[in-house]
């Protein structure tokens, strides 16, 4: 379909936000799709998944770069531009973004962590809304800019944490809620997003 917001994700894991955003980028009515994939590991399930829906799934793998963090992202932004790529949307990439990148795609960049932001930003949210005694989770669609899980929030979803939570028995029920969120939260802003890249 015409129009469409041309979207990558980007993955470190297993992938179950990157599959939520491909079923929904396949719907008929979709005002995105995902045109392509990148994983900075090799391991990623998600590369797997993107696979068999018939998406381009790359690996640029981090580790060859060392700390060249700069030329990382080069290659990134090389094979985004490659794809015509208009919207990334960051799904569990669990690699910090240099300003390069963040300024590049400013305004064009969502990613999706799970906690209630401003709340518990980085890592082990789930343990930390537990150790907190928080009575609620849940997890935030944001822009990304340099600050890291800082930036202007698209939306959020909310779940009760329950007496008998672990860590990872609220993250599964959080993902859950993820993989509902991102793509209705993603669908409104291509919706809304007439601009294309330069
Ligand atoms: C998701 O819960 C996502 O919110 C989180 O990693 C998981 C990836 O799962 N992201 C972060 O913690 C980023 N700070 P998935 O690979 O199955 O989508």
């Amino acid at each position: 379909m015409p129009g469409r917001r041309r979207v990558a994700v980007l993955i470190s894991g297993a992938g179950s936000n990157m599959a939520a955003l491909i079923a929904a980028g396949q719907a008929a009515d979709a005002p995105f799709e995902v045109v392509l994939v990148i994983s900075n590991n090799p391991d990623a399930g998600g590369l797997a998944i993107a696979e068999a829906a018939g998406i381009p799934a790359l690996t640029i793998d981090h580790r060859p770069y060392g700390k060249d963090r700069a030329a990382h992202e080069q290659a990134i932004a090389a094979m985004l531009d490659e794809y015509g790529v208009e919207v990334v949307a960051m799904a569990g990439y669990m690699r910090l973004l240099t300003p390069w990148l963040v300024s590049r795609w400013a305004g064009r960049m969502l990613n999706i962590h799970p906690s209630l932001l401003p709340l518990y930003p980085g890592l082990d949210p789930h343990a930390r809304a537990i150790a907190a005694g928080d009575s609620e989770a849940g997890c935030t669609v944001h822009l990304v800019t340099e600050g890291v899980d800082e930036g202007p929030i698209l939306g959020q979803a909310r779940v009760p944490v329950q007496g008998d939570d672990t860590p990872e028995t609220l993250a599964d029920r959080v993902r859950l809620a993820e993989h509902a969120l991102y793509p209705a939260v993603l669908s409104e802003f291509c919706a809304v997003r007439t601009d294309r890249p330069d």
